[in-house]
């Protein structure tokens, strides 16, 4: 099982089915879907375009070739020839166990057997199965595409090393698994989550608020502050520099006054549900749900890239999956011995539909972009990696000249050629072209000066021994290619 897995199988392809298989196509994962109903197909590439579009935002590092996404009419069919299988059907026990025996079944022996159950345990799921010992509960959150958590929970016959399996493949494409220690009813996320539900509705149910101040109460608020450190970080913040202790002596108390209605849950008469549900609708009703999906994943991804800036949390996660996104499209395109004696091809990517300017071509700045992400590309090559930076080395882009030479249309695979011009102990210079794919084109130059820095002295410094020698090594074979006749030379003065 410890292969990467390649292709996958969803049972189920509603909204938590149809967030699968958004996050699994978007990181290169073939996909096959069983779900009887009819509308299942239309809304699932409603969601995916949806998830396209947050994607493009999300992070700028070259996303994975899609994975392509089949769907088939039964069960045996959808998971016969995959090594991993969702299950994300309704949340009914006798359902959920005849579809898991049937994927038991047909699937390989191998394969890995995840279910998306909020709360039903996997020992009783996984009863009747004939290898239980590879089935878990595997808890994803809405929408499964952007949100990194993912709840792993075994049942009595799961064994660990399914639940590493499982977890590194929930790595791989860029989530957060979290094993739970014990088999619980609703696991971790949502028992703390129905904790605050059913403080709210009784708060609704009283006429303290209604939905929109109690969704006021938390965005504005303790919502930010749970994004990025949880309950206990916060608390022990809160608790001044005397901490965790003299927060608990503080607020401990409170908890026996009457604040909180503890496990009562109000009835949900129908005039409850009416109440809540006019109100949310007052709240919420002038937006189409796609609409509003739009707004939380736009407003979901600025979360994660700012938490990205301070390498924490979600943005952490975020950060580790763009590393391994520009590792594997570098490894993917370099041969490990390139041929020297022409320019390197080091670095592809796409004109992406968040590129374009007001007349539908690619935006200038995305040239750079490119061109700074083919440079990415090449110091990878030469050996600048996590080792040689942790160390205190660099290398910076001390200069650039551009030249924009023709247009190009959203969606056209580009291709950047890289040519070492010259390189000393401290510099080099390259050239990059980038070309139109389909037509071969020259769409623009990119000539950039690059220098060595000790990152702990802030100045420059001779190059390490790995790159200096990948250096010389390319330049035995690039010495002798033309110099471009634009290179070396500025923007030319009008007056020429
Ligand atoms: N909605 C959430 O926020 C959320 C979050 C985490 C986990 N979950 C869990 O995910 C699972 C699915 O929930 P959902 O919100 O996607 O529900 P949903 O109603 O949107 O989707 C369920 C899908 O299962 C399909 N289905 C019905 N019978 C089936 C069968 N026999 N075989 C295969 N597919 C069948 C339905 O056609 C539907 O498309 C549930 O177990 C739920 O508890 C939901």
């Amino acid at each position: 099982m410890s292969k990467e897995i390649e292709k996958a199988a969803l049972i189920g392809g509603g909204v938590i089915g149809g967030g699968w298989a958004a996050r699994l196509l978007l990181n290169g994962i073939d996909v096959n879907v069983y779900d009887p109903s009819e509308t299942a197909e239309r809304t699932l590439n409603e969601m995916l375009a949806n998830a396209k579009r947050a994607y493009s935002k999300l992070t700028m590092a070259p996303l994975l070739k899609p994975g392509k996404l089949v769907f088939l009419d039964s069960i045996e069919k959808a998971v016969q020839d995959v090594a991993f299988v969702q299950e994300s059907a309704p949340e009914r026990l006798e359902l959920k166990r005849s579809i898991l025996n049937q994927i038991d079944q047909y699937t390989p022996e191998t394969a890995l057997i995840c279910s998306s159950t909020s709360g039903l345990k996997p020992s009783a799921l996984q009863s009747e199965m004939k290898h239980p010992e590879r089935f878990m509960v595997g808890h994803p959150f809405n929408p499964v595409y952007l949100l990194p958590l993912v709840e792993i929970c075994g049942g009595e016959n799961t064994s660990a090393e399914s639940k590493q399996s499982a977890a590194n493949f929930y790595r791989q494409i860029g989530m957060k698994p979290l094993i739970l220690r014990k088999e619980i009813d609703a696991f971790i996320a949502d028992r703390l989550l129905e904790a605050v539900w059913r403080e709210g509705l009784w708060l609704i149910r009283d006429d303290v608020a209604t939905t929109e101040e109690l969704d006021d109460a938390i965005r504005f608020g303790f919502g930010l502050r749970w994004a990025q450190m949880g309950l206990f970080e916060t608390y022990r913040v809160a608790g001044g520099e005397a901490g965790m202790r003299h927060f608990i002596s503080q607020f401990g108390p409170t908890l026996s006054l009457p604040w909180t209605k503890l496990m009562d849950v109000p009835e949900l008469n129908e005039e409850l549900i009416e109440k809540i549900v006019s109100q949310s609708d007052a709240q919420s009703g002038m937006h189409s749900i796609r609409e509003l999906e739009r707004i939380r994943d736009d407003n979901l991804v600025a979360i994660m890239q700012g938490l990205k800036l301070h390498d924490w949390g979600a943005g952490a996660v975020l950060k580790e999956y763009e590393e391994r996104l520009y590792k594997k499209a570098h490894s993917g395109v370099v041969s490990s011995e390139p041929d020297f004696s022409k320019p390197l091809s080091l670095h592809e990517s796409k004109v992406r539909p968040d590129w374009l300017d007001y007349n539908g071509h690619m935006t200038e700045s995305r040239y750079l972009q490119v061109f700074g992400d083919a440079t990415d590309a090449l110091l990878n090559f030469i050996g600048m990696d996590e080792t040689y930076r942790k160390q205190g080395f660099s290398v910076y882009t001390v200069e650039t000249h551009i030249r924009h030479l023709l247009e190009v249309a959203g969606g056209e695979p580009l291709s950047v050629k890289t040519q070492l011009l010259g390189f000393d102990e401290k510099r080099f210079r390259i050239v990059h072209k980038l070309i139109h794919v389909s037509s071969g084109d020259v769409l623009a130059t990119g000539e950039h000066m690059l220098l060595s820095v000790n990152t702990n002295e802030g100045k420059a410094c001779p190059f390490g021994k790995i790159l200096y020698e990948k250096l010389e090594k390319i330049w035995q074979g690039h010495q002798n290619l033309d110099v471009p006749d634009y290179a070396g030379k500025g923007i030319r003065r009008l007056e020429q």
